[in-house]
Order: C-alpha cells, then sequence, then structure tokens
C-alpha cells in the first residue's frame, strides 16, 4: 500500500533521472571527462542513452525490422531489446507467411515477434497487407470475384489476430511504379481489382481493426518525384473523400545510386499538410563511417522537423542480417558494434552514449 503523499516530491515520472550514485559518480569525473572532451555528463538532466530512450523524449518510437528466427541469437535479442520500442516483423506478416494456402492461416513466427514485443512494452508496425511480392501464386490464379473476397479476407483475418497490438499497418505496400509515369503498378490487385483496390483495402482495414493506423507505404517516393506526386494524389483523394488513411509510409532505403533526397524533409512535410502521419518505416543507408553517418543523421533530423513524423524504423537490426549485408547499411555492425551512424541517430534525437570510467582511462571515446 502507497501512504498518502505528504512531501511536494513530484511524480517518479518527473523527476530527473539521475541516482544519487550516478549523480556523485558524475561530479566526481566531471574534471576527468571534460579534460577527455567529454561533455556528456554535464547537463543537469542526464541526456538519454539508447535510442527508443532518445525517440521517446522526442514523442517518437525508434524500431528495427526484426526476424523471428534470430531472436534466439543473444546479442541480437539483447541489442534489440536495449536500444529499439519498436518492431516491424521483416517477413513474418507478409502473404506468403501468414496464408500460403487459402484459407489456412499460420501466425507461429508472427506470434513470437509480437509476444517479444508486447512483454518489453515495445511498439509493434504490421507490415504489410497487400503486396505483389511474397505473395503466393494461388493468388494470382483467383478470377476477380474470388480475388476480391480473398484480399478482404486476408486483411481481415491478420488484422483481427493482432487487433490491439499493432499501432500502424501497411495495408498496401509498393501500388506504384518507379518511373515517371506515376501509373499503378501492375499487380494481381491492379489488374483485376482496377485503381479501387486501394480504397477497398483501407476501408477493409479500417472495420477489421478501427483503433490501428492504416497506412500506405513505398520506396522511391522519399523526395519529391512523379512517384511520390502519384502517391500523394492518392492521399489527398482519400482525405477529400473519406477514405481512411492515416499514414504513409517512406521506406529510405538508400545507397550511392538512390542517395537521401536534398528534399526529403519538403515531402515529409507536404504529405503531413494533407492530414497523414509520416513513418520511415524501412530505413537504411549503404555505407560507412562518416559518411553514412551524416546521411542518417540528416534522416533523423528530417523526421524531427516535421511535427507529424511519429517514428522511424530502420531495417534491421545488425549488418549481418541485413537485406543488403554487402551494404553495410545499419547501425550496428555484425558483431553488435555501434558504428558512427549510430552515434550520429543518436546525438540527432538529442541523446548521447554512456562513456564510462574505464573507457576514459582506456582512452576509449565511446562505448
Ligand atoms: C525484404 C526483406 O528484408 C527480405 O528478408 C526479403 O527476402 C524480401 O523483402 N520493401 C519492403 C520490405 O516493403 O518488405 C522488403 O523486405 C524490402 C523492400
Amino acid at each position: 500500500m502507497m501512504a498518502t503523499p505528504t512531501s511536494i516530491e513530484p511524480p517518479p515520472e518527473r523527476r530527473p533521472r539521475r541516482s544519487r550514485t550516478r549523480t556523485a559518480l558524475a561530479l566526481g569525473m566531471a574534471g576527468l571527462l571534460a579534460s577527455a572532451g567529454v561533455t556528456a555528463l554535464t547537463g543537469t538532466a542526464e541526456a538519454a542513452s539508447t535510442l527508443g530512450a532518445a525517440a521517446a523524449e522526442k514523442g517518437r518510437y525508434f524500431g528495427a525490422a526484426v526476424a523471428a528466427n534470430h531472436l534466439g541469437e543473444a546479442p541480437y535479442a539483447s541489442t534489440l531489446n536495449t536500444e529499439f520500442n519498436s518492431v516491424t516483423p521483416e517477413n513474418e506478416m507478409k502473404w506468403d507467411a501468414t496464408e500460403r494456402t487459402r484459407g489456412s492461416f499460420t501466425f507461429g513466427s508472427a506470434d513470437q515477434i509480437v509476444n517479444h514485443a508486447q512483454s518489453r512494452g515495445m511498439k509493434v508496425r504490421g507490415h504489410t497487407l497487400v503486396w505483389h511480392s511474397q505473395l503466393p501464386s494461388w493468388v494470382a490464379g483467383l478470377g476477380t470475384a474470388d480475388l476480391r473476397s480473398a484480399m478482404n479476407n486476408h486483411i481481415t483475418q491478420v488484422m483481427q489476430r493482432y487487433k490491439g497490438k499493432i499501432h500502424s499497418w501497411d495495408v498496401v505496400n509498393e501500388a506504384f511504379q518507379d518511373g515517371n509515369s506515376g501509373a499503378r503498378r501492375s499487380s494481381p490487385f491492379q489488374d483485376k481489382l482496377g485503381n479501387g483496390f486501394i480504397e477497398e483495402a483501407f476501408r477493409t482495414a479500417r472495420a477489421a481493426d478501427p483503433a490501428a493506423k492504416l497506412c500506405y507505404n513505398d520506396y522511391n517516393t522519399d523526395g519529391v518525384n512523379a512517384k511520390s506526386n502519384a502517391v500523394y494524389n492518392l492521399v489527398r483523394d482519400f482525405k477529400s473523400r473519406g477514405v481512411p488513411i492515416d499514414c504513409v509510409g517512406f521506406q529510405s532505403h538508400f545507397n550511392s545510386a538512390s542517395p537521401v533526397p536534398s528534399d526529403y524533409q519538403a515531402n515529409l512535410q507536404r504529405f503531413a499538410a494533407l492530414g497523414v502521419d509520416v513513418q520511415i518505416t524501412e530505413l537504411d543507408i549503404e555505407g560507412s563511417g562518416t559518411a553514412q553517418a551524416n546521411n542518417y543523421g540528416n534522416v533523423v533530423r528530417a523526421c524531427l522537423a516535421v511535427s507529424r513524423c511519429t517514428g522511424i524504423t530502420v531495417w534491421g537490426v545488425t549488418d549481418k542480417y541485413s537485406w543488403r549485408a554487402s551494404g553495410t547499411p545499419l547501425l550496428f555492425d555484425g558483431n553488435y558494434a555501434k558504428k558512427p551512424a549510430y552515434g550520429a541517430v543518436l546525438s540527432a534525437l538529442g541523446g548521447s552514449q554512456r562513456r564510462l570510467y574505464g573507457d576514459v582511462q582506456q582512452g576509449r571515446g565511446v562505448e
């Protein structure tokens, strides 16, 4: 039983997070740290020292794509658990994983990820319901009426399974073509159901889990271009006609052929101005060292500058399991060491890495 409060001490969540021991340590070490060029501990409140905590202080989440079959690897799980406060199943909620055979649903691996996240207070992004890729071949074999009911049933079954557990769903993924046409991409859904399939998918999704935010998600839409204009027009049309849509996901897979666009922030902002949230959903940036770190910092700062940019997800925990492993595009290397890009992200989020006494003595700048 809690006693009736008699002092005016603020509730725990309002108190500075530093403990007495830590404060004393910090004070005692201030001179030493300063001489080592470390200023992280001199403020009144300690800066957050993980990606998730730092993002939370900015009112955002910071997530990672997760593969169920790596959760048993101790450093994978501990890096995930320590640093991230949102997860996206990398493949486990896709159609070929959840309904490989028509009407027979399998949720084992997706459940594993959702349970892992929920038991640790992490959010979950749902990815993805209607997509031309990782689609079992039986779907493409259906006639129009059957395809319509299969699509709606798939959305309904998968969303209801996780009802109340998913903060945002990628309802439709990658429905537009690359290049200058601004046209829809050919897919079983597009080819048989026509342009209305996206609207139908979103209406079905709203009915299946009214509390989940419903996103349209795509790549090569990160800057202002013909493809992002087409998505923009879709969202504007949906908003004007009251078709349910809450968010747009920007995958943000970058490399030298597809660099971070200079109008990235402006593009996020114009979508936000339509009245939807924007989320960076699959961020990875090929490269290394300072160049990669600078690019990551720019992306994070762009999100923070847009008030409706509600969170960032990187597309994996460690370079070694990245879908683009040879491009080393993530924040942790193959040994789970923090890369310069990690430092850039954390500091863009207003956090700072914890320096330990031993690190300073041994001349290590960072953990
Ligand atoms: C990728 C996964 O990372 C790979 O493991 C899988 O083999 C293929 O799909 N756009 C998306 C993601 O929306 O689902 C894709 O993920 C990457 C591109």
